[in-house]
């Protein structure tokens, strides 16, 4: 008798649960975001939408820059079972937008004066038709690399501006018997670090033509050899365990001290936070040479697909509503590397090298200088990003020269345009 009161109890208690959770809302979130220091700032969304009373169900796909996980977003799509809400940004938004299938957020952005906060040039890539369909999380800069000031202490190395100055440095690590440069062997990874080379040598007029307009003449110019003969010339300072190495495993090299460098987006910034490490003691962060005044920006962002429940409707919107309160814009950003994405946070929480992106975001907005990132699907469309990746990843992984290989991306890019 006992153990069937027991049990019955246990059946109601589950039915409350489940009659709460419904009430309240659950939405369900695609992401990415798996590694030590994403995790983290993933979480802090998922407690605020708990202390709200909604369920968060987690829909995380492991795999740097997304491409999994946007195979697992269309295959749910394509069955008629999209998730709630999901992890997609620039022009894919678009894309899904244009399929008729998102949720117009237009009543939460008018509440909460999302207009006046977010900048112009982020509003634009969340809207479609003038309407808010996706909200932006934060702003990440791309062309930073990541420093084990110990290792170049003991190779008596300094730290680079120039490429000169790296390749030096390169050298003096190597010989020392540590790995020079932290890499990572993946399409994306490789184009992360390409693209900031691009901007480091070209400056930015030429990463625009490049990596914004796909200007034929200018991907199979000089300045795109020398571009190529830079990227070839880094190779010689990874390691032999460098292909099909996650990021976060590359940042933990030199973390460890293993590796002198690593060129990274600020989610690298996110693991050395998650080991308790601080900047200016532990590691440091040095803009690509030839960067200092140019910031390459990636925004993450979700979109909500149209639900018919209306408390899962309710829960979406605090999920929006949520993701640009100050609170969260702080919390998510210490962990995540990167900077708000709205205007009018607090500074005093960010450390050194938030507070760098945050000057050098503003000062380059005036001049700009801003340039979005093409690795990280802000600048060019998809196929042609598809283009460009596989003619990185494919000289990269050859001995396909640097004058073939500019010659390759403006035919590839023309192609991918037709
Ligand atoms: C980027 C994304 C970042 C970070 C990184 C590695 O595309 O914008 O938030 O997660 O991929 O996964």
């Amino acid at each position: 008798m006992k153990r069937t009161m027991k049990s019955v109890i246990a059946a109601l208690s589950m039915i409350a649960l489940f009659a709460f959770n419904a009430a309240a809302g659950e939405v369900e979130v695609l992401h990415w975001w798996t590694s030590g220091g994403e995790a983290a700032a993933v979480q802090e969304l998922k407690k605020m939408l708990q202390n709200e009373g909604h369920t968060w169900k987690d829909f995380a796909v492991a795999g740097g820059a997304g491409a999994n996980a946007m195979t697992a977003l269309k295959s749910r799509a394509v069955s008629g079972n999209p998730p709630t809400a999901a992890q997609v940004k620039g022009p894919q938004i678009q894309e899904w937008a244009d399929l008729g299938v998102l949720t117009n957020l237009d009543d939460v952005a008018q509440a909460e004066n999302w207009d006046p906060l977010v900048p112009k040039v982020v509003a634009d890539i969340m809207k479609f038709n003038g309407q808010w369909v996706a909200v932006p999380v934060n702003v990440h800069r791309i062309n930073w690399m990541w420093c084990n000031p110990e290792v170049f202490r003991k190779a008596g190395a300094k730290y680079p501006q120039t490429w000169d100055e790296f390749f030096a440095a390169c050298e003096k690590i190597q010989k020392a018997g540590m790995i020079p440069v932290a890499f990572g062997g993946q399409p994306w990874q490789e184009a992360t670090a390409w693209e900031s080379i691009v901007a480091g040598v070209g400056g930015t007029d030429f990463y625009i033509k490049t990596m914004v307009r796909a200007d034929e003449p200018s991907l199979a110019s000089d300045t795109m050899v020398k571009v190529f003969e830079i990227f070839r010339k880094i190779k010689k300072y990874t390691d032999k365990n460098a292909p099909g190495r996650d990021w976060n495993l590359a940042t933990a090299m030199v973390i460890k001290g293993e590796a002198g460098m690593q060129f990274m987006g600020d989610w690298a910034k996110g693991e050395f936070t998650a080991a308790g490490k601080v900047p200016g003691k532990d590691y440091d962060a040095l803009t690509v040479p030839g960067t200092a005044d140019a910031f390459l920006f990636n925004v993450d962002s979700f979109i909500m697909f149209e639900v018919k429940d209306a408390e899962a409707k309710k829960a979406q919107k605090a999920m929006a509503r949520l993701i640009l309160s100050p609170d969260f814009q702080i919390v998510f950003n210490v962990n995540k590397g990167s900077i708000p994405v709205r205007s009018g946070i607090a500074e005093e929480p960010f450390d050194a090298v938030a507070l760098k992106s945050m000057q050098d975001f503003a000062a380059t907005a005036r001049t700009g200088g801003l340039m979005p990132s093409m690795a990280h699907e802000m600048a060019v469309s998809p196929a042609v990003r598809g283009a460009m990746f596989d003619v990185v990843t494919n000289f990269y992984n050859s001995s396909m020269s640097p004058q073939d290989a500019a010659q390759k991306l403006a035919m590839a890019v023309k192609e991918a345009k037709m």
